[in-house]
């Protein structure tokens, strides 16, 4: 009988269990044994690894997260981390391994790939930004919740006659900006891929509240300034700052943080899960190794996954472009 193992690694993203859910449905559906490893490659050289049946993956398809949970590894890159994790998959006796996540977990999948166990990646991050895939699993989602952050935002914002800087995730990416501050009605959207002039937004907001429109949305992304676990003062705030001190608005900050991340999954996201599960699962039980399962053109799409760790992924810049137009400025 063939033994499969699944993984989700980095940051959860809502969408992940449509997957775990997918594959471990279809695999028994051919017959396969399947194992889900915990905490990500913690959780295979520490050997927390579980055999799944149908009913573990019962009432998951609604819930955020990852039920087999996820973290970041560091001892996966050492020499003695890799071994100890060689050992767990020699000792399991797995033929593949189907890892859900970003570029990281990808990386990491290569590595197994090299001890010489089929591996297939399953692209799943809020921040969007994985290469030869239109989406990754949870980036529609998380675009929902921003959009029902900026309803509630705006309300109050009209009713303040106020400026509203909202911070949203991305990581070094802006595609969760461009995505909600387009549907989202933003009157500014500030990414890391587009160099912007904090001047000219003051000057934009101060001609805006002299016709009468004294309420605005200026969506940021939170890597403008570079990696924001790394910065020190965050995008929203410096932004935020530099508005209330340069044109007087009555100006609000709100970062939305991990909010974000959680919470159902959409109807695209938990479709997303299921067709990407269940390709990944056909794909090892036909040999093949170091793929990824994408989503382009509205249909399934198979990739390397080395390329698409390579492939730098760009936000559209006319859906930008668009928007600027549509906040009617
Ligand atoms: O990659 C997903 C993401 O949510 C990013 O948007 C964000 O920068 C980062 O993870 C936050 O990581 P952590 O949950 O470790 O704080």
């Amino acid at each position: 009988m063939m033994k499969i193992g699944i993984l989700t690694s980095g940051g959860d993203a809502p969408g992940m269990n449509a997957a775990i859910r997918a594959i471990v449905r279809t695999a028994l559906y051919h017959d396969c044994q399947v194992f889900g490893i915990k905490r990500g490659f913690g959780g295979l050289l520490n050997g927390e690894i579980v055999p799944m049946n149908s009913r573990a993956v019962s009432d998951i398809l609604q819930r955020g997260g990852t039920i087999l949970q996820s973290a970041r590894c560091p001892e996966f890159n050492t020499p003695e981390g890799r071994q100890k994790a060689k050992e767990q998959l020699v000792e399991l006796g797995l033929k593949g391994l189907i890892v859900i996540g970003g570029d990281g977990t990808f990386r990491g999948a290569q590595v197994i790939n090299e001890m010489g166990f089929q591996t297939v990646g399953i692209p799943a991050t809020i921040d969007n930004d994985i290469g030869c895939t239109d989406f990754s699993i949870g980036f529609d989602t998380t675009v929902n919740t921003v959009l029902d952050a900026m309803n509630k935002i705006r309300d109050t914002a009209f009713s303040h006659d106020r400026v509203y800087v909202v911070e949203v995730m991305g990581k070094k990416s802006g595609f969760i900006a461009v995505s909600a501050g387009l549907t989202g009605g933003a009157e500014a959207i500030l990414v890391p891929e587009v160099s912007f002039d904090l001047d000219e937004i003051c000057s934009q907001l101060k001609r805006s509240a002299a016709v009468g429109k004294a309420h605005s949305i200026i969506l940021v992304a939170e890597g403008l300034n570079g990696d924001p676990k790394e910065v020190e003062k965050s995008s929203g705030f410096v932004v935020g700052d530099y508005i209330r001190k340069h044109t007087g608005c009555d100006t609000r900050i709100t970062v939305l943080g991990h909010i974000q991340r959680g919470g159902t999954p959409s109807f695209f996201d938990r479709r997303l899960g299921t067709l990407m599960g269940n390709k990944a699962v056909e794909l090892i039980l036909d040999g093949a190794t170091e793929k990824m399962v994408g989503f382009t053109n509205n249909q399934i799409q198979i990739s390397d996954i080395n390329k698409a760790i390579k492939t730098k992924k760009t936000i559209d810049f006319s859906e930008l472009e668009l928007a600027h137009v549509m906040a009617g400025l």
